[in-house]
């Protein structure tokens, strides 16, 4: 146990691991399982365009998500960008700024205004309150995020699309087997998007998924991922390449056959963050739904300044010179970042919440990587660190 700032590596003392602790760390699965497919796929010389583990993994989600359609993709900005194409979006697009840039960029790729909505802060997803004010002649849609696994308020969202005859299309890069009511995520909406990049408790190296029960806006999204092709020589539609190769569906699968372990080691890693944290001052570790099925996969902490003695950015220093790669996510807001800075310079005003909680967020490190051991120590440095946040403040303003 820490008992003076002279034990922590911000201060001097030896950093806490040898090595950088990242968050999101690849879940590898079954090594064994990987090579055997991969060496299989070699065997059969069928790298890409519909192999038979592009096609298994998408039944694969298909069945496991209870929707009809599940088209796999190069990766989940891509995934974006089609489905917001193929829904033919234009003019502005209604999304949260509390999202990793993507979600935005993948309208403004296509010159569409994404239009910046306030979060509600239990959920730390788009605040279905504030979107009608938002609407205006040149809206075409709205792009709900399930930010850290937590779904959108999935009722409320689709009532208002409907009202307003808006499109409306899910973000759920982080929501893999996470339930909304009872139900998956994959089936809300016109569509929903997610994203396997290795970063995420299920990977495909790099990776993602649209997922739909509209048949015509399904095989829109197979022609256009596919360059417009309808069979051999024959293109039909404007397209692009968002193929996944075998490669990716191979590790894909082989990530899936260890998803319930994967959330197993998440969920214990969050009970032990959430005993360790609760009697710390001013750290709030942001909870998961007990009545929803979800996946663990971010440990996200709500600091309160005031209250830890703190700053959250001095906070996260004193841990990254521990090894522990602590992050901002999602700092500072899209609507802080280029072009939207320039472009929107006014956005802000309508974002107390997100602007709020960008300043309070620290992710910390979990997933298969991550034992109780390991959270134990972090949890010695958080404690250490605010219950000295004075001297440390001292010290760090000297240096
Ligand atoms: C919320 C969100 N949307 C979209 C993406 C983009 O997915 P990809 O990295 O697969 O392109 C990510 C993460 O990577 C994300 O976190």
């Amino acid at each position: 146990m820490r008992k003076t700032i002279q034990d922590l590596a911000i201060a001097g003392a030896q950093p806490a691991f040898g090595s950088p602790l990242h968050v999101g760390r690849p879940n590898i699965g079954n090594r064994d399982r990987l090579m055997e497919r991969i060496n299989d796929m070699l065997d059969r010389r069928w790298l890409s365009n519909a192999g038979v583990y592009v096609t298994e993994l998408e039944q694969r989600l298909a069945d496991m998500l209870g929707v009809e359609h599940c088209i796999a993709m190069c990766n989940g900005t891509v995934a974006l960008e089609i489905v917001i194409r193929a829904l033919e979006l234009e003019g502005e697009v209604i999304v949260p700024s509390l999202t990793f840039v993507a979600t935005a960029h993948a309208l403004q790729w296509q010159q569409i205004k994404p239009v910046f909505c306030d979060i509600d802060p239990e959920s730390c997803t788009i605040d279905s309150a504030r979107i009608e004010e938002l609407i205006t002649p040149r809206t075409t849609g709205i792009i709900g995020v399930h930010l850290w696994g937590r779904p959108c308020d999935t009722d409320a969202l689709q009532k208002i699309a409907k009202t307003h005859n808006l499109s409306l299309l899910y973000d759920a890069a982080h929501a893999l087997g996470v339930t909304s009511s009872g139900k998956m995520i994959g089936g809300f909406g016109d569509a929903e998007v997610f994203s396997f990049h290795a970063t995420k408790f299920i990977n495909s190296f790099e990776g993602g998924a649209v997922t739909t029960n509209d048949p015509e806006l399904a095989s829109r999204i197979r022609l256009m991922k596919n360059f417009g092709f309808s069979g051999y020589d024959n293109v039909v539609y404007i397209g692009t390449n968002g193929k996944m190769p075998e490669v990716s569906a191979a590790m894909g699968l082989t990530s899936l056959e260890s998803m319930d372990e994967f959330i197993a080691i998440n969920y214990r890693n969050y009970l032990a963050y959430k005993e360790g944290v609760k009697d710390i001052p001013g750290i709030r570790l942001l909870p998961y739904s007990q009545e929803e099925q979800t996946n663990y996969q971010y440990i996200v902490l709500i600091l309160d300044e005031e209250v830890a003695g703190i700053r959250r950015d001095k906070l996260v220093e004193v841990l990254q010179k521990e090894n522990i790669i602590a992050r901002r996510y999602f700092y500072p807001g899209c609507h802080r970042m280029e072009p939207y800075r320039s472009q929107q310079p006014q956005a802000g005003l309508v974002l107390p919440q997100t602007e709020k909680i960008v300043t309070q967020t620290i992710v910390l490190p979990t997933g298969t990587d991550i034992d109780l051991e390991t959270i134990s120590e972090i949890v010695d440095i958080l404690q250490c660190a605010i219950g000295h946040a004075k001297e440390l403040n001292s010290i760090i303003d000297i240096q």
